[in-house]
Parts: structure tokens; sequence; C-alpha cells
């Protein structure tokens, strides 16, 4: 696991998901990578990661569980999403669907959406175990496959949106899948973690690169020059800029503080960096009507 090391990671706050992965050798760069090459690339990858993924933070998660980052927060306790009785819900970049789960167990419809096909395999499995069924199709962020105003509630917890290269197509097609009112939640890694090494002890606590470098992290199979996994960064004032420019409205921006005792390690994430600085932004807006 090389990039585990500070050298080639410095800089890098990679999502909670493939934080503690990385399987095999890989070339860690930064540059400009497209929409298409990123989707080759994350797909296969959380196709490979799944397993290990599932089996390392199921029960964190749990089958029927709806947590918006390694912190813990729940949308139990966050209400991020308003009511979901009733409510039809898309959850983009839904792996094995415990969120959405959660919002049917709720008295919501859940509906999920991911690249990956063994992150779904893993859905239907709890699906079976648990007799909650999330219906789930495979599909990107950028192109999603529901008519205009389907949906009452779009979230994202972790999910899609900091592995898309084209970002603006990514929120509008969250608008134009939410029916006008609309609620559109989602966390991602805080951008302020992209200035400091993805490292859960204290070499993570300082800043090695410019916040304002939006030049994607990705990483490169050397011997076949495939690229094999691509985030990307915006910071704050962008996601603000972006919301705005597609009609939402900003109703919240919920930065969970890391709870006391709460000793687990994920990737980068850790009560070390965690009583210290944000490491997850939970953004919450309206579509207008
Ligand atoms: C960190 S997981 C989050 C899944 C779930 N919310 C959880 O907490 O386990 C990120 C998910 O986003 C999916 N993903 C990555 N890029 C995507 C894209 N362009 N469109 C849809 N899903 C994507 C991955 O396959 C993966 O299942």
């Amino acid at each position: 696991m090389p990039q585990q090391t500070p050298g080639p990671m410095d800089g890098v706050a990679r999502p909670p998901a493939p934080a503690d992965h990385l399987p095999q050798s890989v070339e860690v760069d930064r540059r400009a990578v497209s929409e298409d090459e990123s989707r080759r690339a994350n797909g296969p990858e959380w196709d490979r990661y799944a397993d290990e993924y599932q089996a390392t933070h199921g029960e964190f998660l749990g089958d029927i569980g709806f947590v918006w980052g390694p912190e813990g927060l729940t949308e139990a306790a966050a209400g991020a999403l308003g009511e979901v009785a009733g409510r039809r819900v898309l959850e983009v970049g839904s792996g094995a669907g415990q969120c959405s789960r959660w919002v049917t167990h709720r008295g919501g419809t859940g509906i999920g959406v991911d690249l990956s096909l063994r992150q779904l395999q893993h859905s239907r499995r709890i699906d079976e175990e648990t007799a909650v069924q999330v219906p789930s199709t495979q599909a990107t962020a950028t192109a999603l496959p529901f008519r205009d105003a389907t949906f009452d509630v779009v979230f994202s917890s972790f999910g899609a949106l900091q592995f898309v290269a084209d970002l603006d197509l990514a929120v509008a097609e969250v608008a134009r899948v939410l029916r006008p009112g609309g609620r559109f939640a989602f966390s991602i890694t805080h951008p302020t973690r992209w200035s400091f090494p993805d490292d859960p002890g204290p070499d993570g606590l300082v800043a090695s690169q410019s916040y304002w470098d939006r030049t994607p992290y990705v990483e490169t199979d050397p011997g076949t020059g495939t690229v094999t996994y691509v985030e990307h960064h915006r910071t704050l004032g962008d996601w603000v800029g972006l919301l705005a420019q597609h009609r939402f409205h900003l109703v919240d921006l919920l930065e969970p503080e890391w709870p006391e005792g709460h000793e687990r390690v994920w990737g980068g994430w850790s009560a070390t960096r965690g009583r210290l600085t944000p490491g997850t932004a939970l953004f919450v807006a309206d579509l207008l009507p």
C-alpha cells in the first residue's frame, strides 16, 4: 500500500472509501482528467474495492443506517433531508444502499444510483438479508436515468460528487430530476482537507499544498498507463457558487464535530485530526420553486 506513505499522498484527501485501500502499486499524479476518464477509472476501482469496503465499514454504516461521514453523524440527528415519509428520494453514489434503506424504513421511497456493479450487488445482498428493498441501478451522476422532476429529495453521502470531473453537469442533473422546491443534501470530504496529507496521524495536521489548487488527484497503473482512480477538488466557494448557479438556495452547511470518545480511524479520518479540523462538509440546499 505504497500510497499510504506520506510522500505520494502529500496534500491529498481521498474520500473515506478508498482512503484505506490502494491494493496495487500505482503512480500518483496531479493533472487534468476528463469526465470520461474519471468514470472509466472510478467504476472498476469501486468494483475492485467493494468487498473490502463493505467488510470493513458495513457494520459502522449499518444495513439500515444513515451516516453522513466518518464522524458518525446520523441523518436521524442531522435532519438534513427533512421529512422523508411519503417522499421519493434518490441517492446518488448509493453504494450498498444503507442510507436509502434507512429512508425506505422511515416510510420514504429510496432509490439508488451507483457506478459500481459490485457495490450494487452488495446492495441487493443486504436487501435480501434485511427484507428492505432499495431499487438501484447502475448509472453515473452526470447522466441520471430519470425523467425531469421525479424526486422530492436527492442526496449523496460521500457518493459520486467528488469523483466527477464535470460537476456542473452533475449538479444540473440533480436540479433536473428534482421537483421545484425539492431538497438536495450531500456530504463530501471537507474541502479544507485538500491542503493536508491524507494521514490520520499528526502529519495530517500540517498543511502542505494549496487549498485553491483544483488540479485533480490521479492514480495510474504504471504497467499499462491506465488511470485507476481520480478525485476532484472544489473549494467551499466553488460549491456555493455552483449551487446558486443551478437555482439552489443554500439552507445549511454542517461541519460535523468529532464526537468525544469516537476513536475509529477511517483512512485519513481520525480523532487526532477530527478534534482540530473538520473532515466532512454537509451541504443542504433547496431548489427554488
Ligand atoms: C464512499 S462510497 C459512498 C457510498 C455510500 N453512501 C456509503 O456510505 O457507503 C462512494 C460511492 O460512489 C460511487 N461513485 C463513484 N463515482 C460515481 C459516479 N460518477 N456516479 C455514481 N456513483 C459513483 C462509488 O461506486 C461508491 O459506491
